[in-house]
């Protein structure tokens, strides 16, 4: 007897109906195996993003006739209500349907059977890979942002203490006076370069993979350049970007490990942030405190008030770092192209995004809330041995070469040390007695940290005019990006 027809044939237990891919099988997959590979406990937070890309697949099909206006009309309507049921929280994810993906299509395909042509031409491979990319465009914005509103709340602190001198330090010891407000700075432009590397992989998530199938493309005659035009990947010019090869598209993670990367150095910006503010809330060096919301008491000792927040900061950026090693290695043995290993990609992503974002939000809230000692400051800025360098530059200035110079000023810290004290204590006679060049060290160093540093001259120092000018140049900027983002 010649075999039935396949639509003829009775499903196997448990088989074809329950899976997409249900047809050459004979069983279903075990319970324990569906709970091992399915990913819809996590990737469903990108169900926004996977129905933006089926919309436009759907209307790309529409425009080259593989599927009919009506049919269209159907879909769109179908994607929209499975849309509104994802936001209101009613969608019924299934496990048995592995994903996000394969869920919405089962519950389109239930709305209209319209939804059966809506995988025309298209693979879980280049679909996935594109609605990440969708999905991590709009993350980096957010990211972004959220590193502005961190400089904003620096630039503020630093306004609000322009002229305020601290010690700066090198190896941890007291080394030159510097601004507070120079020091905060420093983060400014930190989290500037994370703003930028993100720009950066925010280009290289700009390609569409839609179109590349599951390696190989298809036999049909796509219109790649309309999905991709359509789904916003496009360069300044409005020109669609799409991949250039099918193969490379649907297994290249590189622009995950590129904002993991981007937010792994960022998260160690942060953790150095909140290790200075974690030290400065000592009462040893006692130059800030920090908000009661921001901190937490002991159970056992009643006096303590311990930095909790930038704690965890610092201590998150371990996992941050964590995820873009897990990622790399994950990436590395793998054959060309699309293996399910890429489906661990995505746990990483989001854990790094979020962990990221809180990160970047609570230390903006604990820099607006701290309130600086600057007093503290001040008296720590005030040890004269912080000003042996002026010394010595200031012999230089005389004609001594600066070996010299620096085995004079040393001289005097040793022979203030042996007795007991530091340079700020040598009456001017003991300067002479160590070189008539250093006559006027002593009222160098009555002259004090503060004009001191209005004598730094040079491009980037810790000068209280250049850094007003500093200040102003970053008010500019995050006013400019806030006015951005309000455009958009
Ligand atoms: N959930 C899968 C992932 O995240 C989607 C792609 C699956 N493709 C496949 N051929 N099994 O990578």
């Amino acid at each position: 007897m010649a075999p039935l027809p396949p639509s003829n044939l009775p499903p196997m237990a448990g088989t074809g109906a329950a899976t997409p891919w249900g047809g050459r099988f004979h069983e279903a997959p075990a319970e324990k195996i569906r709970r091992f590979t399915e990913s819809v406990s996590f990737d469903r937070r990108l169900a926004e993003h996977d129905i933006r890309g089926s919309l436009a697949h759907a209307r790309m099909l529409s425009a080259t006739g593989f599927i009919t206006r009506q049919e269209f009309a159907q879909i769109e309507e179908g994607l929209g209500k499975i849309a509104a049921r994802v936001r209101e929280g009613s969608f019924t994810w299934r496990e048995d349907l592995e994903d996000v993906h394969m869920n919405i299509e089962a519950a389109l395909t239930e709305i209209t059977p319209a939804g059966a042509k809506l995988h025309t031409a298209r693979s879980r491979n280049d679909q996935v890979a594109t609605t990440v990319r969708l999905w991590l465009k709009d993350e980096i914005r957010s990211q972004q942002a959220a590193m502005r509103k961190l400089q904003a709340a620096l630039v503020q602190a630093a306004e609000a203490n322009t002229a305020a001198p601290m010690p700066g330090y090198t190896h941890l010891q007291r080394a030159q006076p510097v601004l507070l407000a120079h020091h905060l700075l420093a983060y400014v432009e930190m989290l500037d370069r994370d703003h930028r590397r993100l720009e950066d992989a925010h280009a290289r998530t700009n390609v569409c993979p839609l179109g590349c199938g599951a390696l190989a493309g298809s036999t049909l005659p796509l219109d790649r350049e309309a999905t991709a035009r359509e789904l916003g990947f496009v360069d300044s010019r409005g020109r669609p970007r799409v991949a250039a090869n099918s193969m490379d598209a649907v297994s290249d993670r590189d622009f995950i490990a590129e904002f993991l990367a981007a937010a792994a150095i960022c998260a160690v910006h942060l953790s150095r942030l909140a290790e200075d503010l974690i030290l400065w809330a000592s009462a040893e060096f006692a130059f800030v405190r920090l908000a009661d919301a921001h901190t937490t008491g002991s159970s056992l000792m009643p006096q303590k008030k311990n930095p909790d927040v930038p704690e965890l900061v610092r201590g998150k950026s371990g996992r941050v770092v964590g995820n873009l090693v897990a990622l790399l290695v994950t990436l590395k043995g793998l054959p060309m192209t699309y293996n399910r290993d890429l489906q661990e990609d995505k746990q990483r992503l989001f854990d790094t995004a979020d962990t990221l974002r809180d990160c970047l939000d609570l230390m903006a809230d604990v820099m607006a809330a701290a309130q600086f000692d600057t007093r503290a400051m001040r008296r720590a800025a005030a040890d004269p041995s912080l000003l042996a360098t002026d010394i010595a530059d200031d012999l230089v200035r005389r004609g001594v070469p600066f070996r010299e110079a620096h085995r004079l000023v040393g001289t005097a810290v040793r022979v203030a040390q042996d007795s007991g004290r530091d340079i700020g204590d040598l009456s001017p006679d003991e300067w002479l007695a160590i070189s008539p060049e250093l006559a006027g060290a002593a009222d160098l160093l009555r002259s004090g940290a503060r004009r001191r540093l209005g004598a730094r001259a040079t491009a980037g120092s810790p000068n209280p005019g250049l850094a007003r000018k500093e200040i102003a140049r970053w008010r500019r900027i995050l006013n400019r990006a806030s006015g951005q983002d309000g455009d958009a």
